[in-house]
């Protein structure tokens, strides 16, 4: 007999529906914005080696393992960590709080950047200079993350279009809000994207950019730092560690093919990024030739790509510039919102659990926050703290939960108990490799990372911030919301959280 947690637990009308919801959270921002920087900045087709390398070795095992402990334990990530052990409680938290208290304030600043340039397409409004249009116009960008100076208006005001739309949708619910949306928002990305490829791969010069795009420049992968950005990038494009896969799966119905949704979700969301990476490297290569630049030189900030390169690209084009500008942009915009309703409805679901607020409260109090939050973003040190703060968050963050995840799962609560509930589940079965990827292969590999890069923190500090900016802005981030985390876990929960579980 099912209990009465789990009756009550909201379930996706369709499995549809949930896959795309699923793929809806992996394919975002990360995968147009972040990925293609990533590549540009990594040696182009370097990039791919560790990147698909990352797919396998992490993504994979711990996509399986974050659906198969959802929909075992159907909860949210601390609701479920708390059923395996309460000790273990806060990792969930802190996973929900950093993500809702820091990639989701910096996610939504960066999707209003988007619906600026969405309008500033429709009269090309970066003229001919869009690097000096985008940092100095724009952003009035400071050259110091603590010289915030004012709040930029034209951001916040789309800030606010985007945190009602971040609200509206969450606030209906999973199935007539998150699932209703991605029915709409995934088909009509995939048509924007394909429109974006095949209109880039026709231009003159297009084939030198994807000659860039598919040729490893294998020198590259002796830098620990390109090992570093393609396995935080697998995080960050897949959503591990984010909690959110966990709390969607908890939404699942007991009879669900675990193993091969898993598989599709990361194929999906990966084969997306490099459609998509086609279209980009093929604008880079038709910019390269009507500027006459060697490509690795006509884009002089990586992070600022989508921004900066593309708007200098659109204006370029023969025909229909400004049509272009709008898919690219608007796909932007419903790529970013499909992913930041996924981290705000994993936070809500572990308050849900835990405190048994009302949903629609929590929504709500959520999306102010969120929207205040976001403002810091939005001053004119927004960028610098963005940089930070992404940096700390998802390469130490999504990283180091990931570790204990791992340890979690696999040496405390044992990975057979969790194979033979997702085995049972699912046609598609899953051997004792994947008991290996947990317990030692993952967990091994992150912490190797993790001490290079941790090693490389101290010799070169990133981005040349001051050693007091990292400290503040990005490390104490982190450490705050560890804190927070804590203490919320210390809290008694209204009803035990293992109620719901699948036995
Ligand atoms: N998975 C989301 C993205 O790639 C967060 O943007």
């Amino acid at each position: 007999m099912e209990n009465n947690i789990a009756q009550h637990r909201p379930q996706w009308k369709s499995h549809l529906g949930f896959v795309l919801a699923a793929v809806g959270s992996a394919i975002g921002l990360g995968n147009i914005w972040r990925f293609s920087y990533l590549a540009y900045k990594n040696g182009g087709g370097a990039f791919l080696v560790p990147y698909l390398i990352a797919l396998f070795v992490v993504g994979i095992p711990l996509m399986i393992l974050e659906i198969g402990l959802g929909h075992k334990m159907r909860g949210s990530a601390p609701a479920s960590f708390a059923s395996i052990s309460k000790k273990w409680e806060w990792l969930g938290w802190w996973q929900i709080i950093f993500v809702m208290f820091g990639i989701v304030l910096y996610y939504s600043v960066i999707i209003s950047w988007c619906l600026n340039f969405f309008f500033f397409s429709f009269n090309l409004s970066w003229g001919s200079d869009p690097n000096t249009f985008f940092f100095q116009k724009f952003l009035m960008l400071s050259d110091n993350p603590f010289k915030a100076g004012d709040i930029r208006l034209p951001i916040v005001l789309s800030l606010v279009v985007v945190w009602f739309l971040n609200w509206f949708i969450v606030f209906k619910g999973i199935r007539r809000g998150l699932e209703q949306a991605n029915k709409i928002f995934m088909p009509l990305l995939f048509i924007l994207t394909a429109t974006i490829v095949f209109w880039g791969l026709r231009l003159p010069g297009a084939m030198s950019g994807i000659r860039v795009y598919l040729t490893p420049d294998f020198s590259r992968l002796s830098d620990v730092r390109v090992w570093m950005d393609a396995f935080s990038q697998i995080f960050f494009t897949l959503s591990l560690g984010f909690g959110i896969m966990i709390a969607y799966a908890s939404y699942l119905p007991k009879k669900t093919a675990i193993v091969r949704d898993s598989l599709v979700i990361s194929g999906v969301n990966c084969l997306f990024s490099i459609f998509a990476g086609f279209g980009v490297f093929a604008i880079l290569g038709y910019m390269a030739k009507t500027t006459n630049q060697p490509i690795n030189e006509v884009v002089k900030e990586s992070i600022g790509l989508a921004f900066v390169a593309f708007p200098k690209a659109i204006s370029l084009l023969p025909h229909f510039s400004k049509l272009f500008g709008v898919l690219f942009f608007g796909s932007l915009v419903i790529a970013g919102l499909s992913s930041s309703i996924s981290i705000i409805e994993a936070f809500t679901s572990g308050v849900v659990d835990k405190f048994h607020y009302k949903r629609r409260t929590v929504v709500s109090v959520l999306s102010v926050l969120g929207f205040l939050g976001g403002l810091i973003f939005a001053t004119r040190a927004g960028l610098l703290w963005l940089d930070i703060v992404d940096h700390f968050l998802t390469q130490y963050g999504l990283v180091i939960a990931a570790i204990f995840e791992c340890i979690l799962i696999g040496w405390i609560y044992k990975t057979g108990v969790l194979r033979s509930h997702i085995n049972n589940y699912s046609s598609w079965k899953v051997g004792s490799w994947w008991s290996f990827c947990i317990r030692a292969t993952v967990p091994l590999v992150l912490i190797g990372l993790l001490l290079s890069s941790l090693q490389q923190e101290f010799t070169d500090p990133y981005g040349g911030y001051s050693r007091l900016s990292l400290i503040i802005i990005g490390r104490d981030w982190l450490l705050i919301t560890l804190f927070m985390a804590v203490i919320v876990a210390s809290h008694p929960w209204k009803a035990e959280p293992s109620q719901g579980m699948i036995k």
